[in-house]
């Protein structure tokens, strides 16, 4: 963390403590030159309004997707077609609310409650990935979110783990270690099914069909279309642009198709030898708008089940917060009292 750039309150350290910074163009020149040097920004300094709201914004669409992205998967727990798969669902599951609680809480840090964001969610006014509108048709389905909607989740995650402010960059560290294992499972699910029967095979097929293009998706609009990747860069809380990651995750995905056996769904894709990449065909950007806008297959679903979920969790908050109340008053109770204290003070 820089100790130089504090909020204004906050002396400076050793000699110059007594030099308060009061002046908000110093305060910016101070911010930038800490991003500049590649120094974390941490929760009590100071940093630029427009700063901390697109931390809010980003942080929280991310947070709101690591929940809402249990259902599609949750929908197959019941149905998991042994208990070696049913307990690696439930663990892939889990990991996820892990993940939202992790980016609550860093939302947190920059002054938002946990109870406002999840408010916005409920009404519609902040945002989740757009991947999770869609259904879940098959048990391959479970496979191909776990190779392609994980492995398009860490390709965008890992960069993160470098991200300008210290507690996203921290909690996007265990998010990716848990990543890699959802993506890895969903792999061997897929290998599972691709070796099988051919109706298991199809099956296969048909999932990787359905989720490739929409998982391109996920790395948002095109650069030129992508309203905050500017800024976002300069403010290092994005390292790479929508398209880069987007490229990255085709080359990453191709050889992992062949060895699976699969099939990608482009006719366009193809190695280009004079870039060193590949090529692939163009995404039906009105899809991508409309599921966005609300008119996704899942949409309604989703969100009907997340605020029934909040609604009927209302008494486990109650009794989390009666529980914690309660303690404190006994720690209190227990604790020795400051010296010179009076006996009724702390009765
Ligand atoms: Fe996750
Ligand atoms: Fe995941």
């Amino acid at each position: 963390m820089a100790t130089a750039h504090k909020a204004p309150d906050v002396a400076r350290d050793g000699a110059a403590a007594a030099a308060v910074v009061t002046d908000i163009t110093e305060l910016e020149a101070v911010f930038d030159a800490a991003v500049a040097a590649d120094e974390r920004i941490e929760p009590r300094d100071w940093m630029p309004d427009a700063y901390r709201a697109t931390l809010v914004r980003q942080i929280a669409q991310h947070a709101h997707s690591e929940i809402i992205g249990m259902q599609p998967e949750a929908n197959w727990i019941t149905r998991a077609p042994s208990l070696r798969r049913k307990a690696i669902l439930m663990a892939k599951v889990q990991d996820e609310a892990g993940h939202g609680l992790y980016l609550y809480s860093a939302a947190e840090t920059l002054g938002v409650s946990r109870d406002e964001l999840l408010d916005k969610l409920h009404s519609g006014r902040q945002k989740y990935s757009s991947i999770f509108n869609y259904p879940t048709l098959t048990w391959a389905d479970v496979g191909a979110i776990g190779w392609l909607v994980d492995g398009a989740a860490i390709t965008n995650q890992v960069p993160l783990c470098r991200c300008s402010y210290g507690p996203y960059a921290r909690a996007m560290v265990r998010v990716c270690k848990e990543e890699s294992f959802h993506q890895r499972q969903g792999y061997e699910l897929l290998l599972a099914l691709s070796r099988g029967t051919p109706e298991q095979h199809a099956m296969a097929q048909d999932a990787v069909d359905r989720w490739w293009w929409p998982s391109l998706m996920m790395f948002g609009p095109p650069d030129a279309e992508s309203s905050h990747s500017e800024q976002s860069m300069t403010w290092k809380i994005k390292r790479h642009s929508n398209d880069e990651l987007r490229q990255r995750f085709v080359d990453i995905c191709v050889p992992q198709a062949e060895s699976l056996g699969l099939t990608l769904p482009d006719p366009d894709l193809r190695w280009n030898e004079e870039r060193g990449e590949h090529d692939f065909g163009p995404i039906d950007w009105s899809e991508f708008w409309s599921v966005l806008k609300g008119n996704g297959p899942c949409n309604e679903q989703r969100l009907t089940q997340r605020k029934q979920a909040h609604d009927e969790g209302a008494w486990v908050r109650d009794a989390a917060a009666a529980y914690a109340a309660k303690h404190s008053d006994h720690d209190k109770d227990r604790r020795p009292a400051a010296p010179g204290t009076p006996a009724e003070a702390t009765a």
